[in-house]
């Protein structure tokens, strides 16, 4: 079996739901279902002896023994993590704990059950580590897009977090020898993603008639990728990625964030016409994130070259899965705004005046 961390948010609850769907090996997830993690996006699992859900945290060494003790994985595949750099602006603590800390204590344990393993499960054992382009920073608007060589320039607190734990299981490779492999990936998108994101959060904002708040000129640049793709592409860095290696996973879809904005509302306006006009009348522009990094670009050539990954959707079949998803689950979307979602409004978008 393999043991997931961080199986009840946004990428691990697709990539758990993939992985039962593509093969029958069982899955231990564990999560500590902060404000970002959803035992409701898992609801297809209910009943399913395949999929043992634990609450917990990473950083309880204790428990992450337990867990090694009595289900052996043979491999780790990390998402847990604080995973929004508009809340490690305003909350960086968080993101020390859970991805510094809590990474480290992840590996410490999962070292001590390598080390102790017979010879065949030592050698087949993997920890996979699943990681970001933004510790590669920022890109200027004719620069090549990041290789797996590209200097790690991390510019917001989130993304020092994760540049400080990509830095973690490579030292643990290094000097103690553990199998890890790294994943650096851009921007996913897709169902089951909290509304705190640009993509969901617009959908939600449109459908509610809520203006749709883009930072600065809406100029920067990310490059999307859908969900199921990234989780395809894990399958296949875990299966046959070389031990020690990073690779980059990236959607081959460059896009500037008023383009996704408008392409949201021209959606929603074929999709769910709204009577009092086009959804696009509802975008404003307001203050930009503070350090805001104005691109990212995957160069996704080493993992087609190594192990024949390439995205199978298009921006378009993709954005279009995801606004009817939204429009197909009100019930999960509604759960998940609750006070503290509200809160959290009110904190990142109550100081950002229009900035037009
Ligand atoms: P998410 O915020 O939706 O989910 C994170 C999950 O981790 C939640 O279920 C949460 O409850 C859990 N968690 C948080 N702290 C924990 C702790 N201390 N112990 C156990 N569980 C904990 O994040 P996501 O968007 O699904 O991202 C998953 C991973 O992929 C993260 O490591 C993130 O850095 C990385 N990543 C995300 C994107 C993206 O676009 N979303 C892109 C590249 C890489
Ligand atoms: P986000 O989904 O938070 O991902 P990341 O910051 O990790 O790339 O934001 C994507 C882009 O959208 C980013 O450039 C910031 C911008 N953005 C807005 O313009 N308005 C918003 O309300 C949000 C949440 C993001």
């Amino acid at each position: 079996m393999i043991l997931v961390t961080g199986g009840a948010g946004f990428i691990g609850a697709n990539f758990v739901l993939d992985w039962l769907a593509a093969c029958d090996e069982p899955v231990v997830n564990l999560d500590a279902l902060t404000y970002a993690g959803n035992l409701e996006s898992l609801a297809a699992l209910e009943g399913d002896a395949r999929h043992i859900f634990v609450r917990g945290d990473i950083a309880d060494r204790a428990l992450l023994d337990a867990l090694f003790a009595t289900h052996a994985p043979r491999a780790v595949v990390h998402f847990a993590a604080e995973s929004h750099v508009d809340r490690s602006i305003h909350g960086p603590g968080a993101f020390i704990k859970t991805n510094i800390e809590g990474s480290y204590t992840l590996l410490e344990a999962a070292r001590s059950y390598w080390a102790a393993l017979p010879a065949q499960a030592k050698a087949g054992f993997r920890f996979h580590h699943v990681s970001t382009d933004e510790v590669y920073g920022s890109l200027a608007a004719g620069d090549a897009a990041f290789t797996e060589e590209h200097a790690y320039e991390p510019n917001s607190p989130y993304s020092a977090s994760k540049a400080a734990s990509d830095h973690l299981v490579r030292a643990w490779h290094h000097t103690y020898g553990l199998p890890v492999v790294t994943t650096n990936c851009s921007n996913n998108y897709g169902p089951y993603q909290f509304p705190e994101k640009l993509i969901p959060l617009m959908i939600v904002n449109a459908l509610a008639g809520k203006p749709l708040p883009v930072y600065g000129d809406g100029m920067q640049v990310r490059d999307w990728l859908y969900v199921t793709d990234h989780c395809a592409a894990i399958r296949e860095v875990l299966a046959r990625g070389r031990v020690g290696e990073t690779y980059n996973i990236g959607g081959w879809n460059e896009k500037p964030n008023i383009e996704i904005v408008r392409t949201v509302c021209a959606l929603l306006d074929e999709l769910r016409p709204d009577p009092a006009g086009r959804h696009d009348r509802l975008i404003t522009h307001v203050t930009d994130r503070p350090g805001h990094d104005r691109r990212y670009a995957i160069d996704a050539r080493k993992i087609e070259r190594e192990l024949g990954w390439r995205p199978t959707e298009t921006f378009d079949s993709g954005i279009r899965k995801t606004v009817q998803w939204v429009l197909a689950n009100p019930r999960w979307i509604a759960n998940v705004q609750s006070g503290a979602y509200r809160d959290w409004l009110a904190t990142n978008y109550a100081d950002r005046a229009n900035s037009r």
